[in-house]
């Protein structure tokens, strides 16, 4: 068979190959480097792998080879937490939160996500999709070529599946691909303060069954959080989901300890995200369940706020994977990069348990293992010519955008650090 694209001269390829779909303790540091390698595409996908100049019998008329110039080359990263759409931003609050207001305190007045709620609801479709393209196209840049996405910025039917659907339709025009979840849970709508179980009600009765039924959301999650959604709503909550089908995930442990880790475990969520205060039972029942811890550094940044204890979770065995959580309150930026710089210098994880955790761990962290995370015979061909020669340089040299060429199924949709794809 001949290939439709070879990018040769790679100077180091990361891999990820690995007997499993998720990488624990040890296995984290073992990324799989080829030098001097070629990957072949057909398809879409991912052909041959090897090494120098051996690709001859691959070549017919009209393969068209590009050279990656002697550079490292890595799995399309996985962004495996976003707030991706959303209308308005909220830097009115940031003086707030440089004065030490509490970001639970600025929600609970009317506030943060209750403020970008308002926004989202006032906001024209075609005004989403446009805010959300201009972020996924910055994503992209940083060579992120999957992200999921959540809704939770509507807290009422119609606002959600207006997100659900203008996600939907940024899946099908945009290069990268999406995975949707439903966060109708994501904070007390004002009207239902004093009445949680009247929008917990409609949240179940109605609006799950009817975003499952439009096949607009893949995962369902929730905000487990103190002054938020109890630890009995978000299993009731969380259950529920489960029972119509939808896959699990849980906003879990972020600002006090309630149990959130231990809950996932039990309810067999995917993942259970930010974890700054999980305890150690939580941490271990997460590792013997198989539930991803997702850390999501760049929000302990923004917040000023301490990070979770990444290195105790790797050591206890739990999977981890790290993420931008990109949304307008605690974290407005789109930049995966930073958080794997992040989660070297203050997850104190090593460059090569980084990449493991945006790459094949994230991929498990969305249920997409069996198709990206790794470069392998079969797997999409999605993957970035980083303008670096070493894992190391990506992590040392901060805060830039180090992403040459991006290739998402096999097309080449950056180059030279801008989108260069069809619109
Ligand atoms: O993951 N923690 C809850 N939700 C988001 C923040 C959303 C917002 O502030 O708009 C998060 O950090
Ligand atoms: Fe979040």
């Amino acid at each position: 068979m001949k290939a439709d694209l070879i990018l040769k001269n790679i100077g180091k390829l990361v891999t990820m190959q690995g007997s499993s779909s998720f990488r624990v303790k040890e296995e984290m540091n073992k990324i799989n480097i080829i030098e001097n390698a070629y990957i072949a595409v057909k398809n879409g996908k991912i052909l041959a792998i090897g090494v120098g100049d051996e690709f001859g019998n691959l070549c017919g008329e009209d393969t068209k080879i590009h050279d990656a110039e002697g550079l490292l080359v890595t799995p399309g990263l996985i962004d495996s937490h976003t707030h991706l759409i959303h209308g308005g931003s909220r830097e009115n609050e940031f003086s707030m939160k440089l004065n030490g207001v509490p970001y639970i305190e600025i929600l609970n007045n009317g506030g943060g996500i209750l403020s970008t709620v308002k926004a989202t609801k006032e906001a024209s479709e075609e005004a989403l999709y446009k805010k959300a393209k201009k972020s996924l196209d910055r994503m992209l840049e940083f060579g992120v070529t999957t992200v999921e996405e959540k809704s939770g910025y509507g807290l009422e039917l119609n606002t959600e599946i207006k997100q659900l659907e203008v996600a939907r339709a940024l899946d099908k025009n945009h290069p990268v691909d999406l995975v949707h979840t439903f966060l109708g849970a994501h904070a007390v709508p004002e009207e239902y303060k004093e009445n949680h179980k009247a929008y917990i009600d409609i949240l179940v009765d109605v609006m799950m069954p009817k975003i499952k039924d439009m096949g607009l959301a893949e995962f369902c999650d929730v905000f487990c959080e103190k002054g938020v959604f109890t630890i009995e709503e978000s299993e009731y909550i969380l259950q529920k989901a489960k029972e119509i089908g939808y896959k699990l995930k849980i906003h879990a442990d972020e600002i006090e300890s309630l149990g959130g880790a231990e809950l996932a475990a039990k309810l067999g969520c995917v993942s259970a995200d930010h974890l700054m205060a999980a305890s150690d039972e939580g941490i271990k029942m997460m590792a013997e369940n198989n539930v991803v811890a997702n850390i999501l550094p760049a929000t302990s940044f923004n917040l000023n706020k301490n990070y979770a204890d990444c290195r105790k979770m790797i050591d206890m065995g739990a999977i981890v994977s790290l993420s931008s959580d990109y949304n307008p309150g605690s974290c407005p930026s789109e930049n995966l990069q930073l958080v794997m710089q992040l989660g070297c210098l203050h997850l104190k994880m090593t460059p090569n348990e980084v990449l493991t955790a945006v790459t094949i761990n994230a991929a498990y962290a969305i249920d997409r293992a069996d198709k990206i995370g790794s470069i392998e015979v079969g797997k999409n061909a999605d993957f970035v010519v980083f303008d670096a020669r070493n894992v190391e340089y990506l992590m040392y040299h901060f805060g830039i955008n180090h992403t040459k060429k991006v290739y998402k199924n096999g097309n080449l949709v950056v180059d030279n650090k801008v989108v260069v794809y069809d619109n």
